[in-house]
């Protein structure tokens, strides 16, 4: 390689390398070539295994709540045509009252940088959960696959309504679950946690989660895994429960 064209490759990695630090923090530990790694609060690249993720390859799959897009872009490595939602603005969050931040700003310049760096295709739509319905992202998806999101929505039970409208073929939920109710999961409880600082709503137990799947419209519901999604720098973790199920959409 000619010396000019190494400086220009270089100065391009550093430049990214800047990018990235001027969006600190990220949510999602990401892979962006060239030994660019972003310092996510979440590093999910040794648990994808216990999402039990289908064959894509050719598929049209549906990533509610991408965040930096590490879901979007894995299955876009696997072959799908990607679809993301994510919401544009911070004060469109289900902030509860006592914590909505006075200002508002954009969100979705991390997914951005990232998709531009991996040269990635997905399409990033600007909406919330509550309002995605078929006619506004030009059908229904072979996979609806929604990670860590629910938690943090006043009305779960919405969203799940609305990804059961959506999906034709498998839904992928991972969920934050309940360990303390767990004993009493015939009662179908969900924690509230919405006078919590971490802007969650309800923390159902696993069993709750699966008949609220099933609620919303979805058949053959089970849980696939369930597992604790350790903080990237390995204190504490957040457990987890993966649930698949079946949609009739379209
Ligand atoms: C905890 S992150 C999870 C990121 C990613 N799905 C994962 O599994 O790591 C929750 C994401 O959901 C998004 N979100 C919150 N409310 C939403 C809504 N009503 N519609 C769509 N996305 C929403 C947030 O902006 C954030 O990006």
């Amino acid at each position: 390689m000619p010396a000019a064209h190494g400086e220009t490759h270089r100065d391009a990695t550093a430049g990214l390398r800047e990018r990235v630090q001027e969006l600190d923090p990220w949510y999602h530990t990401l892979d962006l070539g060239e030994g660019v790694l972003t310092q996510g609060m979440f590093d999910l690249r040794p648990y994808v295994d216990r999402y039990g993720l289908p064959e894509v390859s050719g598929k049209r799959v549906l990533d509610v709540g991408t965040f930096d897009g590490f879901w979007a872009f894995e299955l876009e490595r696997r072959g799908a045509t990607v679809t993301s939602l994510d919401l544009d603005r911070i004060q469109e969050l289900d902030w509860p009252p006592r914590l909505r931040p006075a200002h508002d700003g954009s969100r979705g310049e991390t997914f951005r940088l990232a998709r531009e760096a991996l040269g990635s295709s997905v399409e990033r739509i600007g909406c919330s959960i509550y309002d995605a319905t078929p006619e506004r992202l030009g059908g229904p998806f072979d996979l609806v696959f929604c990670g860590s999101v629910l938690i943090h929505l006043r009305d779960p039970m919405l969203a799940l309504e609305r990804m059961a409208g959506l999906c034709a073929g498998r839904l992928i939920l991972a969920e934050e679950y309940s360990r303390r109710l767990a004993p009493f999961a015939f009662v179908r409880g969900a924690e509230f946690r919405g006078d919590s600082p971490w802007s969650t709503w309800w923390i159902p137990t696993a069993a709750t989660w699966l008949r609220m799947v099933h609620t919303a419209g979805f058949e053959d519901v089970r849980r696939h895994s369930s597992f604790n999604l350790r903080f990237r720098d390995q204190r504490g973790g957040v457990p987890h429960v993966v649930v698949h199920a079946r949609g009739g959409a379209g």
